[in-house]
């Protein structure tokens, strides 16, 4: 029994003397030798959880609320726009991001265009904010504001003219067509005139 008290007492005795190392002169303090006990406890080097992507470049985007963007922009006859949204490639899809407001010519005015096939995501891009813009928000931004577009540098230029909202040159002449929350869209009376873009310089 007083065997064990002694233990306990020198063990005791050796934490509290182990932390501040009494400056004995010609004395080393008798720190434990490092051990590396520990590192076999350590998980080996975890592989990551979930096999990696067969596909990590071309996987399908998926914007959840396109398709119902979509249903809408057919039931006010944007059946152009529609199309185009449609041959985006993969690489424009996912720059659309989740967030988007299209602004949608009538499907006349995209028949007069001349959009190249090599020019149809930069045409859709041209039509694009990333963020969705309801009506009445444009109708309340400052004249002049401008927005950014999907291409750095480069912003379209919202004016109120009489009751209109114009952006760039073109105004919207049929409000809210899409009534999912992230993507918005509104029927405008011409294509855009992306000259008439303004660029900031930071
Ligand atoms: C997708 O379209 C963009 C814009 O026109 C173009 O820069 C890009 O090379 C195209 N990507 C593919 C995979 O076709
Ligand atoms: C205007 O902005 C659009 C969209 O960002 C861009 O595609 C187009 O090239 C720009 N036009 C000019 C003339 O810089
Ligand atoms: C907005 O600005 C345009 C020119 O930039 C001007 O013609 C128009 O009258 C302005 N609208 C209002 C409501 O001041």
């Amino acid at each position: 029994m007083g065997f064990f008290a002694v233990l306990i007492l020198v063990g005791l005795f050796r934490l509290v003397s182990s932390s501040p190392p009494p400056a004995a002169p010609g004395k080393i303090p008798a720190l434990p030798p490092f051990s590396p006990v520990e590192t076999p406890d350590l998980p080996p080097f975890n592989p990551p959880s979930q096999p990696p992507s067969t596909s990590p470049v071309n996987k399908p985007v998926k914007i959840p609320e396109l398709p119902r963007a979509i249903f809408d922009m057919q039931s006010k006859s944007y059946f152009g726009f529609v199309i185009l949204l449609n041959l985006l490639n993969a690489t424009t899809k996912s720059a659309l991001g989740q967030q988007v407001t299209f602004f949608m010519p009538s499907d006349q005015q995209l028949a007069r265009s001349t959009i190249s096939p090599g020019g149809l995501d930069d045409f859709v891009l041209t039509h694009t904010v990333p963020e969705p813009l309801i009506f009445s928000s444009l109708a309340r931004t400052p004249n002049g504001t401008l927005i950014q577009s999907f291409t750095s540098n480069q912003f379209f230029r919202i004016s109120n003219i009489g009751r209109r909202v114009f952006i760039n040159n073109a105004h919207i002449v049929t409000r809210n067509v899409c009534s999912s929350d992230t993507i918005k869209c509104h029927g405008i009376s011409t294509v855009i005139d992306t000259s008439m873009n303004q660029t900031v310089s930071w």
